[in-house]
């Protein structure tokens, strides 16, 4: 299915909780507007009713989750938001930029809870259509910073702690490691408009904008 999308492209932005994602993916929104293209903005776990129904699970149960419920019930979020949101918007040649998306769930349940990558990769890929990104943006920062900008209203899976975050925050580089022409690595310890520049500029010089 996903061969037929012939010029609508998909950014992500991927990282740690309060690595500043919402705020750059705002920002790259609003420049593709300005720039006169149709682009959807989606949040991840979300963007969609029925995937909205299944973050309030995900985020908000007060009974213990199990990590193989929590991994499944991202992609299933994921399968949805792409099938009825992000394909339909892409086939028409339309763009889209997502706060989050598949390789969340390998960082978070496969880096934070310890769950087997090559599994979740593969069920990544029946839940994404195999639907990629074509350029994804890792925004890193330390633990250290992140704690500080964090809200004290943590949800469940903002609580799980340091070590936790480290894990993901190291199941993350590994990634970009594995797919460098994908990945962009931004120093996320920099000013919010220091980092909106240099995102602005990666995007402009890969789509030619
Ligand atoms: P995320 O979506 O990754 O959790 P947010 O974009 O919501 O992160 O940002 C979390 C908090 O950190 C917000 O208060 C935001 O204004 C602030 N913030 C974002 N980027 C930066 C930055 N580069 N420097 C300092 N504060 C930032
Ligand atoms: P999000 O709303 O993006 O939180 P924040 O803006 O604070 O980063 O994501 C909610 C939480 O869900 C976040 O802690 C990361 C987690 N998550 C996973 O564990 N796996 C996933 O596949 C996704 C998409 C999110």
């Amino acid at each position: 299915m996903t061969e037929s999308i012939s010029s609508g492209k998909f950014i992500s932005v991927e990282g740690i909780d309060g690595c500043g994602k919402t705020t750059q993916a705002e920002f790259i929104f609003d420049g593709l507007v300005e720039a006169g293209l149709s682009v959807k903005l989606v949040r991840e776990p979300g963007g969609d009713p029925i995937s909205e129904s299944i973050r309030k699970l995900l985020l908000h149960a007060e009974e213990s989750m199990s990590d193989r419920a929590e991994a499944l019930l991202m992609i299933a979020s994921r399968a949805q938001l792409t099938d009825k949101v992000i394909l339909p918007q892409m086939i028409d040649g339309k763009w889209v930029v997502a706060d989050r998306y598949a390789d969340s769930t390998v960082a978070y349940q496969g880096g934070g809870r310890g769950l087997n990558v090559n599994s979740l990769s593969d069920i990544n890929h029946f839940g994404t259509y195999t639907l990629k990104p074509d350029l994804t943006f890792f925004i890193d920062i330390s633990i250290e910073v992140a704690n500080k900008r964090m809200s004290v209203s943590r949800d469940r899976i903002e609580s799980a702690g340091d070590n936790f975050q480290q894990r993901v925050r190291d199941q993350y580089l590994k990634l970009c490691d594995n797919e460098p022409e994908r990945f962009i690595v931004i120093n996320g310890e920099q000013s919010i408009e220091d980092i909106k520049l240099e995102i602005w500029n990666h995007i402009k010089s890969k789509f030619n904008l």
